[in-house]
């Protein structure tokens, strides 16, 4: 969802608690307002200082506090959404049967909002028949559970009890608010940068991730849409929510964007793609010994994936480029990107600057969108994410 939605985020007293920090920063990154609620057990382990300073509000635990204000009801039913990551057993057992002891059990009560936990206990625990049957009660009252995930426990032990990875929750949290503007429609996603080989051990490439190519693809399915992901050398893992093709040179790309893209209504090409590649592809390791101090590469041009997609695109379909540029100067940059749009044909640049550190690589972005006259749709700031779910608002306009 691209709005600003205020989130509860209750925190319960397990050691997970300290990673609920980086699930409140995933959420305020995403553009909304978090409020976090934490237990008396939960702030034996994570300072209320630091979750202040991360959710930039204040963090509420006392039932009694706040009264005039009407506090244990007010926060559950301003919340759009309430998050209880880590859910200890205890907080887990509480809310199956709707106990109310401590200000984050009022807040849900009070709430209408949806509720997602993410558990965290040892395995004994999450597997004893009363968690079973408290998480079984929890889900058939369509709150949603995210993991836990199998590994490493606080202890020596491991198996499944492990919190969620923080992107995970986050990513899941969002999904379930997420608007389904986009169902019933088929996306194709490119993302991750391509590799030229020159020989059977060395590539030409550039340092494109993939994260903000994935993060395209979980918010279009988050919003209902059928995806597929073509990824090129991705450095996170694919998802799995998705079909998942993975290519490595630009050639392979484009035959793979070939065959996907007639059956889509929107590509999204976010993929990093070579503009040249080695015209000849040695058969063995080039040696220094034989090629001397020297060593000229001849490349040819490969072709332009997107101006062709732009090309064959039937109507209807809304095909949207990226263009990544080193370019410091704000007008330059937009006159860049003016030019590209007109010379790509497609429907809508995305347009960010890149660096040494800026850009490729980096959990944020920071974007342009043009649309085919150069004139600027949006800009948007913040999480890989919600850059995505912002771009993602202009593709659905396009759509209906
Ligand atoms: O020209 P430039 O490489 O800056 O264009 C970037 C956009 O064009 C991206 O969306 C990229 O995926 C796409 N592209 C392509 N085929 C190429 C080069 C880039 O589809 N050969």
């Amino acid at each position: 969802m691209s709005g600003q939605l205020n989130i509860v985020v209750g925190v319960t007293g397990g050691i997970a608690a300290y990673k609920a920090v980086n699930v409140i920063r995933g959420l305020v990154l995403a553009g909304h307002n978090v409020h976090v609620v934490a237990t008396e057990g939960a702030l034996r382990f994570v300072g209320k200082p630091t979750l202040e300073a991360i959710s930039r509000n204040i963090v509420h635990t006392d039932l009694y506090e706040g009264v005039a204000e009407v506090r244990h009801v007010a926060i559950g039913q301003a919340a759009d959404l309430i998050v209880i990551a880590p859910a200890t057993a205890n907080t887990i057992a509480k809310l199956a049967v709707g106990l109310a002891d401590d200000l984050l059990g009022n807040t849900v009560l009070a709430s209408r909002a949806p509720v997602v936990i993410a558990p965290a206990m040892h395995t004994e625990m999450w597997q004893h028949p009363a968690t079973v049957h408290n998480i079984t009660v929890l889900r058939s009252r369509g709150v949603t559970v995210v993991g836990p995930a199998v590994g490493q426990l606080t202890g020596t032990d491991s198996g499944p009890g492990r919190l969620e990875e923080p992107d995970e929750i986050v990513r899941a949290a969002l999904a379930v608010i997420a608007p389904k503007d986009l169902a019933g429609h088929r996306i194709l996603v490119t993302a991750g940068g391509t590799r030229e080989p020159l020989d059977p051990v060395r590539f030409l490439g550039n340092r494109s991730s993939g994260k903000q190519g994935i993060a395209f693809a979980l918010a279009a399915v988050a919003r209902g849409a059928e995806v597929t992901l073509i990824g090129a050398n991705l450095e996170v893992a694919a998802p799995g929510s998705m079909r998942v093709r993975h290519v490595s040179s630009t050639l392979e790309l484009a035959a793979a964007v070939e065959d996907a893209a007639p059956d889509v209504d929107v590509v999204i090409m976010a993929a990093a793609v070579a503009d040249y590649r080695p015209a000849v592809i040695a058969e063995s390791k080039i040696k220094k010994e034989l090629a001397g101090d020297r060593l000229t590469l001849e490349l040819v041009k490969n072709p332009d994936i997107l101006a062709r997609l732009a090309e064959a695109r039937r109507p209807g379909q809304v095909i949207v480029g990226f263009a990544a540029e080193t370019e410091q100067d704000a007008d330059a940059l937009l006159a860049l990107g003016r030019t590209k749009i007109a010379r790509k044909g497609c429907d809508l640049l995305v347009l960010n600057r890149v660096g040494w550190t800026e850009g490729f690589g980096a959990d944020s972005n920071s974007v342009i969108v043009l649309d085919r006259l150069g004139d600027i749709v949006m800009e948007a700031s913040g999480s890989k994410q919600s850059v995505a779910n912002r771009t993602l608002d202009a593709v659905a306009a396009r759509l209906a």
